[in-house]
């Protein structure tokens, strides 16, 4: 990752060899680019006008000055079809990719934030454009740049830190999202935990399948009974060394490999299934920020690590297994497996007595047909939880859209012979089926449930998402951390 600097100075070109000029929506530079325009005597005023360079999202324009130091201008605009804050740190993103592609090494950005949400979306944006996933190759390409300087006049001395630790904790769910599961199994999710807590002083507790079996955690244990790899249910705790204002429990779904169990997945529905632990990727990301940044609250994270694979000793559909809360479900699809797993989290985590109680999942299919790979949804039992959540993510550009726990579609899990059903095979609203399901397992009135199956992956890069892995949701959980 290269260095990050906010100053805050007024925008002078500080020995950069490449600078990018952020432009308003409507393509009017801001004090900063009128500066650097100035000193290029109009000439980048002038091509702007010139040139076909239209203000739309995803848009670039080089300018070369062919007489002055740094030769290379680079301007984006903060176009957007959503938010300001999200055009900004689209806009520094891929101007930031733009001059890293032509060899800058060191780069300054241009623009006059109004504020310090946007002075961090910036920063966010420009570090979040280095991120490639190379473990695997024979060749790594190394990138040339090496520092970032974004000028905006605000004195917030955390900025800086926090663009950093939000950005890292997106690159770091994506590398473990992105890791393929022959080598990304449960046993390796723990080991970076343990890893994870021994560096930054969280407490952590590695459940093992006995453990688990003498808890009742049946549900959540039947998932890997068809694997060769053994399941661990993770806990880690972050406590703040100042008082803490507010304890929240975040439980993530932990599939390493979903093939679907017995009831298979089609070859393409099976395709990127090793993403199918983002949840849990991003729960432990989550602990890390939250001790990077030193937040003022506890944060408890429950990784459901669990592979669910085909067997003579699987689930089979219509087994029935009794959940840790006592309520009995009919396996009818063992594809259905990530609220299994989620069931006896939730449960546990309520043990622990959270102030607020949030699992993230990629739960549904369906939440991918109905609200796309741009925005997550949200399921919640608690309308000011929501606000909040909903609040992190315009901020952090990461979109929750709330869908309702809707009451009367309850009976499509009720199950002929035990309490509950783990699947209905109706097509009519999936993730609220899935949402009501997890219900079962929740007796707290602040819970939040976040399905990211369509945005947890790319087909093709979007804004500061990748390709592949996106590590969406994560820096909206931290800034939701971040507000008490
Ligand atoms: N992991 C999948 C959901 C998923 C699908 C995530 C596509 C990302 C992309 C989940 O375990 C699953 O298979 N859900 C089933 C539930 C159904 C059987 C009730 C689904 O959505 O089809
Ligand atoms: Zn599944
Ligand atoms: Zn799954």
């Amino acid at each position: 990752m290269a260095t990050l600097r906010i100053t805050d100075e007024s925008f002078s070109d500080l020995g950069a060899d490449a600078i990018i000029v952020l432009a308003n929506k409507d393509l009017s530079l801001t004090d900063s680019g009128k500066k650097l325009d100035q000193q290029l005597k109009k000439a980048l005023s002038r091509a702007l006008s010139k040139d076909q360079f239209q203000a739309l999202p995803g848009r670039t324009f080089l300018f070369y000055n062919e007489t002055q130091n740094p030769s290379r201008v680079f301007v984006a605009a903060s176009a957007t079809f959503t938010t300001r804050l999200s055009g900004l740190r689209e806009a520094a993103c891929l101007a930031t990719r733009a001059a890293s592609k032509r060899g800058a090494k060191k780069l300054v950005i241009a623009f006059d934030p109004e504020n310090e949400d946007e002075l961090q979306a910036i920063a966010e944006g420009a570090l979040l454009a280095g991120y490639q996933y190379q473990e695997f190759k024979s060749e790594q390409k190394k990138t040339q740049l090496k520092s970032i300087t974004v000028c905006g006049n605000h004195k917030s001395k955390n900025l800086g830190q926090k663009a950093k630790v939000l950005s890292e904790a997106s690159m770091f769910t994506r590398d473990l999202v992105n890791e393929p599961a022959n080598t990304m199994n449960p046993l390796r999710l723990a080991q970076l935990a343990e890893e994870a807590a021994a560096l930054l002083g969280l407490e952590i507790e590695v459940f093992r399948p006995e453990k688990l079996l003498n808890m009742g955690m049946n549900a959540f244990l039947s998932v890997g009974k068809g694997s060769t790899v053994p399941c661990r249910m993770i806990h880690l705790t972050y406590k703040p060394a100042e008082e803490s204002r507010a304890h929240i429990a975040l439980v993530g779904k932990g599939i390493t490999f979903d093939s679907g169990g017995l009831s298979l997945k089609t070859e393409k529905g099976m395709e990127h299934m090793k993403s199918d632990m983002t949840g849990a990727a991003i729960v432990l990301a989550c602990l890390r920020g939250a001790a990077q940044l030193h937040l003022p609250v506890t944060v408890t994270g429950l990784m459901m690590a669990t592979e669910n694979m085909p067997n003579a000793s699987a689930n089979r559909p219509g087994d029935v297994v009794e959940a840790m809360n006592g309520k009995t479900i009919e396996i009818t699809n063992t594809d259905a497996e990530g609220r299994l797993a989620l069931a006896d989290g939730l449960w546990f985590a309520q043990s622990l007595s959270p102030d607020y109680l949030v699992d993230i999942a990629t739960l549904t299919g369906a939440q991918m047909v109905s609200l796309g790979r741009m925005m997550g949804a949200l399921l919640s039992n608690n309308e000011d939880l929501a606000g909040r959540i909903q609040r992190a993510g315009e901020k952090s550009g990461e979109p929750f859209w709330q869908l309702p726990l809707y009451e009367p579609y309850r009976y499509f899990i009720k199950s002929d012979i035990a309490d509950i059903r783990n699947s209905s095979g109706n097509q009519e609203a999936p993730t609220i089926q899935a949402g009501l399901f997890l219900s079962e397992f929740i007796q707290h009135d602040r819970w939040a449930h976040l399905d990211i199956a369509g945005p947890s992956w790319q087909d093709r890069e979007y804004n500061v998402f990748s390709r592949n892995a996106s590590g969406f949701g994560v820096r909206c959980l931290l800034e939701f951390l971040s507000d008490f």
